[in-house]
């Protein structure tokens, strides 16, 4: 296993501690940069170099997006980070703000130097009251080391950070309405443009990354760009962590090097489920579409592999499901999530996220039509596209997945009544 990166400090007694934290090197590059030796450009040069894509599910360049943050527009902006976490199957992020919660504090600290910024804010689902006390302890250790705060280290460089727990709605995790729930408002995104990075959080400039994106950038910086790249492979760079649950016998987080074969990953999570044979994998969170395992034994782990697969590495949620599973059953309880999460702003999502999961829920309960299936893409391919936010692409590229890979025991349930695979 890599555990190079977000992960480094897992080997010692208490990883999450700011001593545990420096014997691995942190604080390093806020020193560095302090003392003049990292300049601005260098940093947004190593971070494009480095290939580092957004942890968070679009795998967009971290370093492109840091260069687009007007950093010279006078007045007040704000580094945000995303630690909702709330792609079900997704539980890294938790594991870095326990176990590593320095890393993404310097993470954010560099960010809040390269953009200008005095204040940052880390939104963290509701749920995580462990987190959130690791994180307000290790805030506490940074401040009185002056790694944090005024004047940070002597210099004449300021930066506050504070931690916000959010109250659970998954839409909460898509940036714009992240940062209206920031704001004390109803969570719902915004129409873009503007993005953030021009009008965000309080209509300032913001930029909104992933934890585990910040989290990764003192290790980059500290070792170069072209040493992270080099764990992964070209535009894919570095380590990532992989979440795997579903029907394995070790399911964990998994720190790899992007464009690990799927096949040293299942073996680290211990293998098929009591020997069983693979079915399917999702391989990025519930919003992926699945892959057949034909699809998946001989593809590799990073973006571009699995987009070429047809679906999406997205937040690196992999979801093991073993000969014995019912995709119809998957699908319904897929559908009815985005059903019950749609924020109902858009139509297309509103209406179509209720379409789709009552129709499939009325194959499960033996009531199919014919017409289901057609009815069904048609309703997908009707939201993708058409709404506010990526929500609605979500709910509808599972739906399609399942349709594409799996048409036949959709089909068998609403011939038979019963499930193909389960009688
Ligand atoms: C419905 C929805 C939910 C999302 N949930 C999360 C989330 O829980 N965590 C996250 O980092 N990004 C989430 N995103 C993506 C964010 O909008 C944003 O792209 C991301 O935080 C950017 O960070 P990155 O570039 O580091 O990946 C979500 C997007 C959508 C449309």
């Amino acid at each position: 296993m890599a555990n190079e990166v977000c992960f480094r400090t897992l080997h010692l007694d208490t990883p999450w501690s700011l001593e545990s934290y420096e014997s691995v090197g942190g604080y390093t590059v806020l020193k560095k940069i302090i003392a003049g030796e990292l300049s601005y450009d260098t940093i947004i040069d190593e971070l494009k170099l480095s290939a580092l894509r957004g942890r968070g599910g679009a795998g967009f360049p971290t370093g492109l997006k840091w260069s687009f943050m007007p950093r010279n527009m006078p007045g007040q902006k704000y580094v945000v980070c995303n630690s909702d976490e709330g792609e079900p199957g997704t539980f890294k992020d938790r594991d870095i703000l326990r176990y590593n919660p320095h890393q993404l504090i310097e993470g954010m600290i560099i960010a809040g130097y390269v953009m200008n910024a005095t204040v940052g804010y880390n939104y963290m689902r509701g749920e995580f009251y462990e987190p959130f006390s690791r994180m307000e302890a290790a805030i506490a250790e940074a401040k009185a080391k002056n790694y944090l705060g005024d004047n940070i280290l002597g210099s004449d460089f300021c930066f506050e950070l504070y931690n916000h727990l959010g109250a659970g709605a998954y839409i909460c995790g898509e940036e714009t309405a992240l940062i209206e729930s920031i704001e004390g408002k109803k969570g719902q995104p915004r129409f873009k443009p503007p993005f953030p990075a021009n009008y965000g959080l309080f209509g300032r400039p913001t930029n909104v990354n992933n934890t585990e994106s910040y989290a990764s950038v003192p290790a980059i910086l500290q070792h170069g760009g072209q040493w992270f790249l080099e764990l992964g492979k070209p535009n894919n760079g570095g380590t990532k962590i992989f979440s795997v649950s579903g029907h394995v016998n070790n399911p964990g987080n998994f720190e790899i090097n992007l464009g690990t074969p799927f096949k040293a990953l299942l073996e680290l999570a211990g293998g098929v489920l009591g020997g069983k044979q693979l079915k399917a994998v999702i391989p990025g969170g519930s919003s992926s579409p699945i892959l057949p395992a034909d699809a998946m034994l001989d593809l590799t782990m990073d973006y571009d592999a699995i987009g070429k697969a047809g679906s999406m590495l997205g937040s690196g949620a992999v979801m093991v499901l073993d000969e014995t599973t019912c995709i119809v059953e998957i699908a319904a309880i897929t559908a009815h999530f985005y059903y019950e999460e749609s924020c109902g702003q858009c139509s297309p999502c509103r209406e179509g996220t209720g379409w789709m999961s009552r129709v499939i829920d009325r194959i499960l309960n033996g009531e199919g039509r014919a017409e289901d299936l057609d009815n069904l893409d048609r309703i997908a391919g009707n939201i993708m596209g058409r709404t506010i936010c990526a929500l609605g692409d979500a709910a509808a590229m599972p739906v399609q997945g399942f349709l594409k890979h799996f048409r036949h025991e959709f089909e068998y349930m609403i011939e038979h009544k019963r499930s193909l695979v389960k009688g």
